[in-house]
């Protein structure tokens, strides 16, 4: 067979960055690999603890029914190892073509690879790939394996955040902010930000932050102001929480944050709804993110977008926004963030 005809109708992002796909003896997985023996032989060690063979290497370090995670022992470095289910079956598809949308799923393992890579390549501030594994039924990929190099040392933001003290709080959160700078400028937003998600370097507290489970992420955004201000707000609520005394300086904080982020033309009516919005409540139930961060314009009702995410049970027991004009008041103008 030939090289085309063997890889045609393949990813283009598989083909472009890996070699392959090439088969272990007896096994009924197929790999596709960078070009570098490093990912051979973590494919290999991976490969063999698929078919039950190697026990001594591989520890899983999770198992779910969609996902499962591994760290793979290794001489020059230990690896790291996420296996996605694909389900429904429509995503077998999404994944054999590369192809991210509504009908064949965004978070398969070939859409993961390209996101993960594009934002590597954009900032620099994502994580390097090693090899895709796919295990194949009747021509389609049903579970595919990405491995990538252990962060050794790397934590992630949550439990950094948790341990630091008020000087290295203000440090991760600059580290922070320079990342979403960076993913502001690359025009991606990472639709799966969190605590986990994002890892911080134990080893060194100057290294810059990293972006890692990049399933959903969209690489193509259209408005870096509005994901900005999406992100700003998730992140300040997962570190801080959404404690109702907080809020009013939560709220200064992010502002401040957009403006450095996103310049004067960043900073304004919609932005400043979406960071009051996401400072408070969970947004993905009621809102396509994705779609408001690839709109060719942005039109937002504040109070009735209020009214939408207010719906959902998780969200009601937050206090609502004070809207001055459909715009969200400052602290000094709300009186009840004094107490009463
Ligand atoms: N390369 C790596 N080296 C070391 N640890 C890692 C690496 N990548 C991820 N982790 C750790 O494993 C956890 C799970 O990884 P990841 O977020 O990619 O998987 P996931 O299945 O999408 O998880 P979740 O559903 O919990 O978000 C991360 O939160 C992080 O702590
Ligand atoms: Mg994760």
């Amino acid at each position: 067979m030939t090289a085309k005809g063997r890889h045609f109708g393949r990813p283009d992002v598989l083909q472009r960055h890996f070699s392959g796909p090439i088969r272990f003896s007896g096994s009924d997985w197929q790999w596709w690999l960078a070009n570098d023996d490093v990912a051979h032989d973590a494919a290999e060690r991976m490969d063999r603890h698929m078919r039950g063979l190697d026990t001594d290497t591989v520890t899983t370090l999770r198992e779910r029914k969609g996902r499962s995670i591994f760290r793979i022992q290794a001489n020059q470095g230990d690896f790291f190892a996420k296996e996605i289910a694909l389900k429904p079956a429509r995503k077998c598809f999404g994944a054999f073509f590369g192809v991210q949308n509504r009908l064949f799923g965004y978070d398969h393992g070939s859409a993961e690879v390209d996101n993960t890579l594009a934002l590597n390549d954009r900032t620099h501030q994502g994580h390097d790939v090693l090899c895709l594994g796919e295990r194949l039924r009747g021509g389609l990929p049903t579970r595919q394996l990405l491995i990538q190099p252990w962060l050794e040392g790397w934590i992630n933001l949550g439990e950094a955040f948790q341990a630091a003290d008020e000087h290295g709080r203000r440090s991760l959160l600059y580290r922070m902010e320079a990342l979403l700078k960076a993913m502001h400028d690359a025009r991606i937003c990472h639709l799966d930000i969190n605590n986990g998600n994002l890892m911080v370097s134990t080893r060194d507290a100057k290294a810059p932050l990293r972006a890692i489970d990049c399933a959903k992420m969209e690489t193509r955004v259209t408005q870096p102001a509005v994901s900005t201000a999406l992100q700003i707000g998730k992140m300040l609520r997962e570190l801080y929480g959404r404690d109702e005394a907080d809020l009013a300086k939560r709220y200064a904080q992010a502002r401040a944050m957009q403006r450095r982020i996103a310049g004067a033309e960043g900073d304004n009516e919609a932005t400043d709804t979406l960071l009051a919005l996401s400072l408070r409540y969970r947004l993905s139930k009621s809102l396509s993110r994705r779609r408001l961060v690839t709109a060719p314009v942005v039109n937002i009702d504040g109070p009735a977008l209020e009214k939408r995410v207010r719906a959902s049970k998780k969200n009601a027991d937050v206090p609502a926004i004070v809207w001055a004009q459909a715009h969200p008041a400052m602290a000094d103008e709300i009186p009840a963030y004094s107490g009463h």
